[in-house]
């Protein structure tokens, strides 16, 4: 998506290799039209897909999510993250490490929300270790869902999440694949 390199470019701040800030559209203020224009572009992409269903993580999936989800016409349900390890009867979850924060989180998913009628897409604002994927797909097994494909708005390509959701055999469609950054520099994978 090309409007979003752009707005990456202008508007993303690099801290080293690794973190991108993109707080000024989507991680802090969220800008309601640009997010609309990747809901479109992730709703063309699964359209036939018979999604019944959107999973997401809190709290920043859940702006892309929510308008992929109106224009696909579903319900869109984001896993909340806990911070006790405990388990609940009635809840999907699974944990997952972040490395970004160094610590570890459990992802969880009311029963109530997910069965294995869905056919699930995953939604994420960001990939880069697939730790949260992972744990998505993990709930949704759980649940006996069939997971149809993740879109994601920005996929650092070079990070190890890319390479693990393909080796699932699951269909990525990411907006922006950032292929390498170093400072002021940014990369794009076309
Ligand atoms: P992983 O799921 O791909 O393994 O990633 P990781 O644990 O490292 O990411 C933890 C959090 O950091 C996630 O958000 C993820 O979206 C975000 N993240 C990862 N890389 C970047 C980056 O380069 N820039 C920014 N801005 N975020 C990044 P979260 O903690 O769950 O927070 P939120 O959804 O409440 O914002
Ligand atoms: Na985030
Ligand atoms: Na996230």
């Amino acid at each position: 998506m090309k409007k979003l390199e752009e707005i990456i470019l202008s508007h993303g701040e690099v801290y080293g290799k690794d973190i991108l800030k993109v707080d000024s559209f989507l991680n802090h203020q969220i800008k309601p039209k640009l997010i609309q224009e990747m809901a479109e572009e992730f709703a063309d992409h699964f359209k036939d897909k018979n999604i019944t269903k959107i999973l997401t993580v809190e709290s920043s999936g859940i702006a892309p999510a929510l308008l992929t989800g109106l224009k696909l016409g579903c319900d869109v349900v984001f896993a909340r993250k806990q911070k006790s390890l405990t388990t609940d009867d009635n809840t999907y979850s699974s944990t997952c490490y972040s490395y970004t924060k160094e610590e570890m989180k459990r992802l969880m998913v009311s029963k109530n929300f997910l069965s294995e009628e869905d056919n699930v897409l995953l939604i994420d604002d960001f990939l880069a270790n697939g730790q949260a994927a992972k744990a998505m797909v993990a709930i949704c097994k759980q649940a006996g869902a069939n997971v149809c494909g993740i879109g994601i708005v920005i996929e650092k390509s070079y990070q190890d999440g890319r390479a693990l959701l393909d080796d699932m055999g699951i269909d990525v469609y990411s907006l922006a694949r950032i292929s390498h950054m170093d400072g002021k520099e940014i990369d794009f994978i076309d």
